[in-house]
């Protein structure tokens, strides 16, 4: 699950920066890349589906699973919507809020991430005492023998 966390955020983050360079070439060139634009928001509405159903088991990252899971169906409806809101002068307001929308979304997946990461470290283990482990090599006289 830990390699699976990595590779999200990993993902997530090459997602996110195609995304955010895609709008705005719709925002600011009016190039026609919707299609593709909804498409790769449809992989970042998945990530953080997927990111949020593996935190969600574990107790101490169950309400951020659920955070993440609720912000993919935010995205998603947000994003398919906001074409009609707002009509007029006023619809940079929406615009702004999408771009914020789609810019937590990294965010939210890299908390989820970030957070699940450390308490799977913290819960590891603790590596052997370097007392246990047998000396292949003899310890080097001191000076004052
Ligand atoms: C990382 C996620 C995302 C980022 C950073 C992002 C960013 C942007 C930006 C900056 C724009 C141009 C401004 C605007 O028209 O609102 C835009 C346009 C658009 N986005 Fe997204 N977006 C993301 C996800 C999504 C998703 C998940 C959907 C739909 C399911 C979506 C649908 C659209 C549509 C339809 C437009 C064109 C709106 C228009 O032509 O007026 N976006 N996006």
């Amino acid at each position: 699950m830990i390699q699976a966390i990595r590779g999200l955020q990993w993902l997530s983050r090459l997602v996110g920066a195609c995304e955010l360079t895609l709008g705005l070439v719709i925002w600011f060139v009016g190039v026609s890349s919707v299609s593709l634009h909804i498409l790769l928001g449809s992989v970042m509405a998945l990530i953080l589906l997927i990111v949020g159903a593996i935190a969600l088991p574990v107790k101490e990252t169950r309400s951020l699973g659920a955070i993440g899971i609720l912000y993919a169906f935010i995205l998603t409806g947000f994003g398919m919507v906001q074409m009609g809101l707002l009509i007029g002068p006023l619809h940079w307001l929406v615009q702004v809020l999408h771009l914020l929308i789609g810019v937590g979304s990294i965010a939210v997946v890299h908390l989820i991430g970030a957070r699940y990461l450390k308490l799977k470290k913290v819960s590891r283990p603790a590596p052997l005492e370097s007392a246990d482990i047998p000396q292949s090599t003899p310890v080097a006289a001191s000076d004052e023998a």
